[in-house]
């Protein structure tokens, strides 16, 4: 795991300083919680005396985390050990005892986090979609990017929007991003035919070569936007992928279907995806993907295809 990455780990409405949660990046358990100034925290979720889940103590007055176990008391902010209950007052705390600190910056309302303390504060955008949610999906993060890119119906929803398979743009490189854009269509009967080859929507899915991270743009036939969202998978535990979004359907929206897209919720991720779709999806923009994430970050080629 590229330490000096930084990962969507929470949307900012999940850190409270009520009660201290747990997320992961890969196999690494982390503790993420809000100090009494309402700054974002985050340590490795082991206690460093007997490795106890940090997450399963509570956030006191002054904002530090104490482990539920022995109470020992750490600081967000450095990880290192601020208290242990009924120690002699001229007693000192060893140096071993300390929990990683992470780096933590909250923007467009997603908590991100880097492990590496030194690494450049990230160029995030800002503004924060009023929809949300978080779901854990039984993917790998490569599979889920692949089926992303492949066929997005397997991850995520559009209200009363078909994807087809035809790209109206081939996956590329644009600005440091993975840039694909897919034909659409409104669900529904087709009058007078069941069948159209009239596609009058389109999807834009940019992503990040190496969190995965994506925004998406639906798109009319003018156009005009009909639906923005941002989706951040992060891989987690046990091949699993957490996955944070938010979304933003647009208010000037042309023609009844596009309205009808405001009755309900009007884009989600999926918790759970169709194996048998799954399967016998051929790989078609995950193999470039794959290819072309390789070359821009020079690392070890992501998984081709979701087979
Ligand atoms: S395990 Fe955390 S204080 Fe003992």
């Amino acid at each position: 795991m590229n330490k000096s990455v930084w990962w969507a780990v929470a949307r900012s409405e999940e850190v409270n300083s009520d009660k201290p949660i747990n997320v992961n990046i890969g196999d690494d358990p982390i503790v993420l919680w809000r100090d009494h100034q309402g700054t974002a925290r985050a340590l490795e979720d082991r206690c460093p005396h007997r490795r106890a889940p940090l997450s399963l103590g509570c956030v006191l007055g002054n904002g530090m985390i104490q482990c539920g176990y022995h109470g020992w008391t750490y600081d967000g902010e450095t990880g290192h050990l601020k208290d242990i209950p009924n120690l002699k007052s001229d007693a000192k705390f060893p140096k071993l005892y300390r929990a990683q600190a992470y780096q933590v910056v909250e923007s467009g309302g997603f908590v991100r986090l880097c492990a590496d303390t030194k690494a450049t504060p990230i160029d995030a955008p800002s503004q924060s979609l009023p929809l949300s949610g978080s779901v854990d999906v039984a993917l790998s993060h490569d599979q889920y990017l692949a089926a992303l890119f492949d066929d997005p119906s397997l991850v995520i929803s559009i209200r009363g929007v078909l994807f087809t398979p035809y790209l109206m743009s081939e996956l590329a490189e644009v600005d440091g991003q993975l840039v694909l854009e897919r034909s659409c269509k409104w669900a529904g009967p087709h009058w007078p035919s069941p069948f159209t080859s009239d596609f009058p929507i389109t999807l834009r899915i940019s992503t990040d070569p190496v969190t995965g991270e994506s925004e998406l743009l639906l798109r009319d036939d003018a156009f005009k936007p009909l639906l923005r969202a941002r989706v951040a998978p992060v891989p987690a535990a046990r091949g699993v992928t957490q996955v944070r979004w938010r979304a933003k359907l647009e208010s000037q929206r042309s023609g009844l279907r596009a309205k009808l897209m405001g009755l309900g919720q009007p884009f989600s991720v999926l918790s759970s995806v169709d194996g048998a779709a799954l399967r016998v999806l051929r790989p078609s923009a995950s193999i470039h993907a794959a290819a072309l994430r390789e070359t821009m970050t020079n690392t070890q080629p992501a998984e081709a295809g979701v087979a």
